[in-house]
C-alpha cells in the first residue's frame, strides 16, 4: 500500500466516521437508554413485588394471629386469646404483668365464653374465684369502662353491684359464683387475673 493510498484511506475513514458517527452514536445511546430503562423497570417491578410480598406476609401474619392462633401461654376462647394467672396480684401489678406478656388485662367481647374457660380451668373453687379483668372506674368520665374504651354494659353487673364497698372499689373483677358476674373490687386487693393477647397489627 502506497502512501497516497494510505492517506486516501485515512481521509475516507475520517469522513466515514464523521458521517456515520451521529447515527451510530444515536443508536448506541438509544440502545443504552432503553437497556437502562428496562433495568430500571425491572428493578422497580422487583421493588413492587417485594412490597406486595411483604404486605401479604404481614397481612397473613396478623390474620394468622387474629384468626385463631394463640401463642403460648395463651389459650384460644372463641376468637380471643386468654391467660389465667395461677397467682395473685393487685390490679395495677396484674396489668403490668399482662403488658409484659404482649397483652393487657382481658377485655373480653364474650364474657360468658371467658367465664366458661375459667371454670373449666379451675373447677368450683372455695372460696369462689374472683379474677381481675381489664375494666375500671374512670374518674374523669365518671364511668366504668373497659381498657379498650368500651363502656361496661350495666346488665353485666352482679345484683347490687357496683356498690363501691368501703368507698374504695374502683377496679373490676369477675366473680365466678355470681350471675351476672361483674363486680367492683379494691384495686389493691390481691386476685388472680386474666390477660388477653394483643396481636400485632
Ligand atoms: C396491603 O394489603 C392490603 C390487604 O390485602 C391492601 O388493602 C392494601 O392496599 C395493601 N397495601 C399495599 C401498599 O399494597
Ligand atoms: C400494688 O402492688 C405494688 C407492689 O406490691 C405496690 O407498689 C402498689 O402500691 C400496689 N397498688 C395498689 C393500688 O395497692
Amino acid at each position: 500500500m502506497g502512501i497516497t493510498n494510505t492517506v486516501t484511506m485515512y481521509v475516507f475513514l475520517l469522513f466515514a466516521t464523521a458521517v456515520a458517527k451521529p447515527t451510530l452514536k444515536t443508536s448506541t445511546q438509544q440502545e443504552l437508554e432503553s437497556a437502562v430503562i428496562l433495568s430500571q423497570l425491572a428493578l422497580s417491578h422487583q421493588a413492587e413485588v417485594f412490597v406486595e410480598l411483604l404486605n401479604a406476609t404481614q397481612h397473613h401474619l396478623s390474620s394468622f394471629y387474629q384468626g385463631g392462633y394463640c401463642p403460648y401461654p395463651y389459650t384460644k376462647v372463641l376468637d380471643e386469646c386468654f391467660y389465667l394467672s395461677a397467682y395473685e396480684l393487685n390490679w395495677s401489678e396484674a396489668r403490668l404483668t399482662c403488658q409484659g406478656m404482649t397483652g393487657d388485662l382481658a377485655t373480653p367481647r364474650h364474657l360468658y365464653a371467658l367465664k366458661a374457660f375459667i371454670i373449666e380451668k379451675t373447677g368450683k373453687e372455695e372460696p369462689p374465684l374472683e379474677v381481675f379483668v381489664g375494666a375500671k372506674y374512670f374518674h374523669e368520665e365518671g364511668e366504668w369502662r373497659w381498657l379498650d374504651g368500651r363502656t361496661m354494659d350495666s346488665s353485666n353487673w352482679s345484683p347490687g353491684e357496683p356498690n363501691n364497698n368501703g368507698g374504695k372499689e374502683h377496679c373490676v373483677d369477675m366473680w365466678m359464683k355470681k350471675h351476672p358476674m361483674m363486680n367492683d373490687r379494691s384495686c389493691s386487693s390481691q386476685r388472680r387475673f386474666v390477660c388477653q393477647y394483643q396481636p400485632p397489627h
